[in-house]
């Protein structure tokens, strides 16, 4: 499988969630996106511009307590998953298999090492790394299927 990569800087949360607006704009459905990065690196303020992206007028939260989060659009739907707090994937494993892949669902993982084995290969990965206090740098690795993604933006 063939992966293009990208990397964009940011400077602050604004800047991350714009460009996080243009890709989830360009959404089609049964997407699957994973964010890698330490504790604080811009994973969740991502999200909420995808979520804007979608057109959701649903709030954004960190889902640690809850595990995943749903966030409604007219023709999509945004399953966000974090599973910092989870030793043992489980039924929630089970909720994000059964998404994965639907049509009009978008999955966008948070923490999803326990999951890697059932995350589709063709997925974007997107790694953030902390740069001082408001820099974050976003190294983006699309695989060709899904580049249209990206189409624009880098
Ligand atoms: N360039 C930037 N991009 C994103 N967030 C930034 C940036 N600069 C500063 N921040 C701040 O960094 C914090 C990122 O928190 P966020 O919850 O998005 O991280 P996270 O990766 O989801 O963390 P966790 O692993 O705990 O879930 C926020 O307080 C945000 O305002
Ligand atoms: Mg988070």
């Amino acid at each position: 499988m063939n992966l293009t990569t990208a990397e964009i800087t940011t400077n602050s949360a604004e800047q991350t969630e714009q460009i996080a607006e243009q890709i989830g704009k360009r959404l089609r459905g049964g997407e699957v996106i994973e964010l890698i990065s330490d504790l604080g690196g811009g994973k969740t303020t991502f999200v909420r511009g995808l979520a804007r992206g979608i057109g959701s007028p649903d709030h954004v939260s960190s889902p640690t307590f809850k595990i995943s989060n749903v966030y409604k659009a007219d023709r999509l739907e945004l399953d966000h998953f974090d599973f910092y707090r989870l030793n043992e994937a489980g039924v929630v494993a089970d909720e994000l298999a059964e998404i994965i892949g639907q049509p009009n669902v978008v999955a966008v993982i948070e923490w999803g090492e326990i999951v890697h084995d059932i995350l589709p290969e063709e997925r974007i990965t997107i790694t953030f790394k902390l740069g001082g206090e408001t820099a974050r740098k976003l190294t983006i690795s699309s695989p060709d299927k899904i580049s249209y993604l990206l189409e624009g933006i880098c």
